[in-house]
């Protein structure tokens, strides 16, 4: 099994931390990709900063708007970057990129777009006039049980489960599903998209797979209120993050492609075209 599938499968959303301090080199490893300079696939350049909390007081864990969904997180892995075309799906991109590292590294994480309060989160990042902080994700070692709060979350959302191939890979047109044997050398890649984190746990990508052009085109099917937050539209994040998946996997196993966008991509009145990926094998 290529580690990218590895570290994709151990990945879950984790609320309920343990008290045990993060170790240094683990610390050093992770601050020097999350400081590194981060290029989207469409260009765009979200900034990363990990923040530290243990210094606060109760209340003041309060004012964060985690409290009670998050528990004894001692640091926080935040994010901007200024708004744009694309601007959500290379941030989801990018920050997917320093989920999974932190995956490999056993640190748990989640993705938080609804349940914080954004001021502390702004001040500590230095968020500049133009610039949107989508998410905040806290980051440290999973505690051994999960919460009474957390296991309700994840009951309500579903977490644990994912739609079929058939509900969101399609060959041809949308009437047609992909099946695993058809996706062929593709099979990893998709299966390793469709255990994507997505806000709710809604999984909005829809793939269509075009054998002639030898093209995968990425839509996305919106569900009602995940736009109207700050500006920042989670489900377009949530595309970033599939298209993570599904890149990172492609790489490893051997699979040499590039993102582009298709005007020739099918329309749908239902779905919205983001991006596709030119396969250059
Ligand atoms: C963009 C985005 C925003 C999210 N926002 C929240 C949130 O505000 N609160 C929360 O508890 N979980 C949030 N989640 C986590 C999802 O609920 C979770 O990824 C999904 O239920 C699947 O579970 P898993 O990550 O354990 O596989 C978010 C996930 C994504 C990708």
């Amino acid at each position: 099994m290529p580690a990218i599938t590895e570290i994709i499968k151990k990945r879950l959303s984790c609320r309920t931390y343990s008290e045990k301090p993060i170790e240094d080199k683990v610390l050093r490893e992770f601050s020097y990709s999350i400081n590194a300079v981060h290029t989207g696939p469409f260009g765009n350049q979200p900034k990363f900063k990990l923040i530290k909390l243990t210094s606060l007081t109760p209340q003041a864990w309060k004012q964060l708007g985690t409290y009670g969904v998050i528990k004894n997180a001692q640091f926080f892995l935040v994010g901007s970057v200024k708004k744009g075309n694309l601007a959500m799906e290379d941030y989801g991109y990018c920050k997917e990129k320093l989920i999974l590292q932190a995956t490999d590294l056993g640190l748990g994480t989640c993705w938080l777009g609804g349940t914080f309060q954004i001021s502390r989160f702004a001040q500590a990042i230095g968020l500049q006039e133009g610039e949107l902080l989508p998410t905040i994700s806290p980051v440290g070692y999973p505690a051994r049980q999960k919460s009474f709060t957390e296991r309700m979350m994840r009951w309500n959302a579903g977490s644990d489960n994912r739609k079929p191939w058939s509900d969101i890979f399609f060959a041809g047109n949308f009437s047609q599903s992909l099946t695993q044997s058809q996706a062929g050398k593709y099979a990893e890649a998709l299966e390793n998209l469709r255990l994507a984190p997505s806000a709710s746990n809604k999984q909005p990508w829809r793939i269509l797979r075009d054998v002639k052009q030898n093209t995968f085109h990425f839509y996305l099917s919106r569900a009602f209120g995940y736009n109207l937050l700050r500006n920042v539209s989670l489900q377009d994040i949530d595309l970033g993050i599939a298209m993570c998946h599904f890149a990172l996997t492609a790489q490893e196993t051997g699979l040499k492609g590039r993102w582009q966008i298709d005007a020739a991509a099918p329309a749908n009145k239902s779905l919205d075209y983001t991006a596709t990926w030119q396969d250059n094998n």
